[in-house]
């Protein structure tokens, strides 16, 4: 933080609020398109989207005026009393988005909700066509999958789960693909193929008749750090589940909804899921929005059977589903995907430059505007820097001095490593970019200096 804001936070009343630490954040008067302002009036770029959710920018018109609209026609209209026409009307353009099937919509108010939707479904599915014993949801580590105990079951970050593991029902994990750290004679590919079949062993292992579900996000989020996968290791994950009658889950609550390039991650491989998580940019920070989307043929027979157990107050809040619809058709009309994968090259680009000229930076992955880089001591071993050197939330505050925000974790597994997740709102232009790569750049170096790195 800069003195001004500095002083502007210690000068401040106490807060009654709290969330993860003490540290006091300066309070925001504004925002606007990639732009934040505070009230001291200095502007930061919101260069990771808040926490990759503010897809299409800040202050939208449409979504505002849709959103006024709605809230003189109806706020809330509990959905066991009314249907409301923004719900169904986003069900169906959601739908409509979708691979074959895919068209049965559930609202949730967030990600960790909407996974959890995903996990009860396929569950009841199970119960419904006379599978019950199969109730695992194999998932990957690391991975994020939300922080309601249910979904944290699936999380594979070890800060996070670890103090609530007696009290959660823990569920198997797979290695996540991190071909770029495997130091052997396989190629990239073949590498991808190799994790794949860590899917099929731990089914094997875990017993098949066990087994509901695997979960994964397609391109990873803040855990892996943008992590993509070799092509090789998305179609062999589909088949290894069709083979073992497992369910495909893909958490598309960070990459779905255009942020890649496409509406869903998952086609950049073609990959077929049987149900998909939705949050983050689906409402793209207007209200609290999530849904689960899944194949009418795992629907049919839960409803069949008697009714899908599970709700929550808030799913298919009109305001939301308003807010929804109008950031889809911003999407839509303005082509935002299309930008997001041409700015996605740019700003990758310009990372890879960055890298060329740091040897710190070990790695630049993502797709789209989902990108990360991370920093290592050693770039050849990939060996993380020092864990005492705190570098993801150094860089953080660093940047966010510059008047740059971006968004970090620990790289594996949350026990060390580092990575940086550089994800612009989709509306960012070319300018815009050079801007966010020279602030940081300039960031960079400041790390550098303060930690004794090598800068060339
Ligand atoms: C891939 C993924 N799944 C689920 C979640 C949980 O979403 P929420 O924080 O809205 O509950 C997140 C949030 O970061 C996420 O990135």
């Amino acid at each position: 933080m800069t003195a001004s804001a500095v002083t502007a936070a210690e000068t401040r009343e106490p807060s009654n609020l709290f969330y993860q630490t003490r540290t006091r954040r300066p309070v925001v008067a504004g925002a606007e398109g990639i732009y934040i302002w505070d009230r001291q009036g200095r502007r930061y770029i919101d260069g990771s989207s808040g926490a990759m959710v503010a897809n299409i920018g800040h202050r939208n018109p449409r979504v505002l005026a849709a959103m006024r609209r709605q809230m003189e026609e109806a706020t809330f209209a509990y959905r066991l009393h009314f249907e409301n026409e923004a719900a169904e009307t986003l069900a169906k353009r959601i739908a409509a988005r979708m691979p074959e099937h895919l068209e049965r919509v559930f609202f949730a108010s967030g990600g960790s909700e909407a996974v959890e939707s995903c996990v009860k479904l396929a569950r009841q599915h199970a119960l419904a066509t006379g599978q019950a014993s199969r109730y695992k949801v194999i998932s990957r580590f690391p991975s994020y999958h939300g922080a309601t105990l249910g979904a944290l079951a699936l999380t594979g970050y070890a800060p996070m789960t670890a103090p609530f593991a007696p009290m959660m029902h823990e569920m198997p994990k797979v290695p996540a693909p991190t071909c770029y750290l495997d130091n052997d004679d396989l190629d990239w590919e073949a590498r991808g193929l190799r994790y794949a079949e860590m899917l099929r062993d731990e089914i094997r292992r875990q017993g098949a008749e066990t087994v509901l579900a695997f979960v994964m996000e397609p391109v990873g989020g803040a855990s892996t750090g943008a992590l993509v996968a070799p092509d090789s290791y998305y179609g062999r994950i589909r088949d290894i589940c069709d083979e073992y009658g497992v369910l495909l889950i893909l958490d598309e609550v960070m990459s779905g909804v255009g942020r890649t390039g496409r509406f869903l991650a998952a086609e950049h491989w073609r990959l077929r899921p049987d149900i998909v998580a939705l949050s983050k940019g689906f409402a793209a920070g207007y209200a609290p929005l999530g849904a689960m989307v899944a194949d009418r043929r795992l629907v049919e027979p839960v409803l069949e059977a008697g009714g899908f157990i599970h709700g929550y107050t808030y799913a298919g809040n009109p305001l939301a589903c308003a807010a929804g619809l109008a950031v889809l058709e911003e999407i839509e009309s303005r082509d935002l995907m299309a930008n997001a994968e041409q700015m996605g090259k740019i700003l990758k680009r310009g990372l890879r430059g960055l890298m060329a000229r740091l040897p710190f930076i070990g790695d630049v992955r993502g797709l789209g505007l989902l990108l990360a880089l991370e920093l290592v001591a050693d770039r050849r071993t990939m060996r993380p820097l020092p864990r005492e050197l705190e570098a993801h939330s150094r860089l953080v505050e660093i940047a966010y001095e510059r008047g740059l925000i971006i968004y970090s974790r620990r790289t594996r597994g949350g026990l060390e490593g580092d990575h940086f997740m550089v994800c612009p709102p989709m509306i960012v232009d070319e300018p815009q970019i050079t801007e966010i790569l020279a602030l940081l750049e300039e960031s960079l170096a400041a790390f550098a200096a303060q930690a004794g790195l090598p800068t060339a």
